[in-house]
């Protein structure tokens, strides 16, 4: 096979990562991948994983076995409370099966495989469902389920003109997508936009939903970053569980732990309500386990721990909230700081959206050229659909890339 493969393009968001560390200049800035940073523009592990990362240190019974094929018990089940509610009837009525993954991306690709095998809506295993994803949506999404072999469509979400949601498109798209497609949903703090629907509009999405039988796949990265609350962030997924949608779930740990390079989650399959519901659990949690022994064979321990210290432990629990305040905060902070800035300068356009969006990113507007000048005259690294990863600003900075954006837009 030497002869013949091609050569394949860089990931554009490692690409960015990989382009800035590279870059020498003094004033450099990094707003691309969507990782916290702290005021001092550093990573910042949080303290209460700390505090659990110390727990697993002092524990003389902590060694590096095999974890069992479907992850850490005691971290897939309170990965589920968290998504669906402690109290969720769903949980108590055996209608969930959750297996750990390998962060979002795993659970995503796991939950596609899952789906071209064991999905086949129209009686005809060649017609494979197609998966709808929002446009734009995050990259990985497209070749993420092309790989499994799922047929891909968009539809439309982002009006560029409001720079808020496209709610008639994007309701037209679902209405006319055969039935029983796959929808892929972003439950909060959508990415790369930062534009969630209101809670109105979710119903309205849901009941569409309903009506064409498609299959919602929701994507949960954010949890804790798009209102600061755990249950708010989490309303779109219940809402649709409430209604009785048979449904799957991809939840990241990496971005409300700050676990990233740990690979921490989880991928869950509610069923709808039914008397064999403890059946199928059990059926699909088997199926599940088979393609992951292949796949991965065992999801990765540490990351698992961490979370699950937390996660069981009353005051940890707490503690993990207040550090999740703590992220969301200083972001909002950084959304109102860029905003005022650019306003003071008079910088042509409107820049309430900067503050209308939610969540890591802004969607700021900026097209690929001044994408272009931006990191070629100030260093300052965004995605090239102008994506801004908010937590890369902070109180030194923000003047500086807000003066960068008013000259590009000036120019
Ligand atoms: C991002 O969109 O920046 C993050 O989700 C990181 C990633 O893995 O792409």
């Amino acid at each position: 096979p030497a002869q013949v493969v091609p050569q394949a393009p860089e990931d554009p968001l490692f690409g960015l990562a990989r382009a800035f560390k590279a870059d020498t200049s003094p004033q450099k800035v990094d707003l691309g991948i969507g990782a916290y940073r702290d005021e001092n523009a550093k990573p910042w592990v949080l303290p209460v994983v700390k505090k659990a990362d110390e727990i697993i240190r002092n524990d003389p019974e902590a060694n590096h076995e095999y974890l069992p094929i479907a992850g850490l018990a005691s971290f897939t089940s309170k990965a589920a409370e968290i998504v669906l509610g402690a109290s969720a009837p769903a949980i108590a009525e055996g209608r969930v099966a959750s297996i750990q993954t390998i962060s979002g991306t795993g659970a995503c690709h796991l939950g596609g495989l899952f789906l071209s095998r064991f999905y086949n809506p129209y009686g005809n295993a060649s017609k494979k469902p197609t998966v709808y994803l929002s446009n734009p949506t995050w990259a990985n999404h497209n070749q993420i389920f092309s790989n499994v072999g799922l047929p891909i469509a968009q539809y439309p979400y982002f009006d560029k003109k409001t720079r808020g949601l496209d709610i008639v498109g994007m309701k037209k798209a679902l209405s006319d997508a055969p039935e029983r497609s796959i929808i892929l949903l972003h439950a909060c703090a959508h990415n790369p936009t930062g534009v969630d629907p209101t809670p109105a509009q979710w119903r309205e999405i849901a009941e569409i939903m309903a009506a064409k039988g498609h299959f919602p796949f929701f994507d949960t990265a954010y949890q804790g970053f798009a209102s600061g609350d755990l249950d708010r962030d989490a309303a779109a997924i219940r809402l649709f569980v409430e209604l009785g949608f048979e449904l799957v779930i991809a939840q990241s740990f990496a971005k409300n732990f700050g676990l990233y390079g740990e690979r921490a989650g989880c991928f869950h399959f509610v069923s709808a309500p039914s008397l064999d519901a403890a059946s199928v659990t059990t059926r699909v949690a088997s199926q599940l386990t088979l393609l992951q022994r292949s796949e991965i064979s065992n999801p990765p321990i540490y990351g698992a721990k961490v979370a699950s210290i937390v996660l069981n432990d009353p005051a940890l629990f707490a503690e993990w909230k207040e550090n999740l305040r703590t992220m969301s905060g200083r972001i909002i902070d950084m959304r109102k700081a860029l905003r005022a800035k650019l306003e003071e300068l008079g910088t042509p356009g409107t820049w309430n959206h900067i503050t209308d969006q939610i969540g890591m990113f802004s969607f700021t507007g900026l097209n690929e050229n001044q994408v272009a000048k931006i990191r070629e005259e100030f260093h300052i690294y965004m995605t090239k659909n102008g994506r801004i990863s908010m937590a890369g600003l902070n109180t030194r900075n923000v003047d500086y890339v807000a003066g960068a954006v008013d000259k590009v837009v000036r120019e």
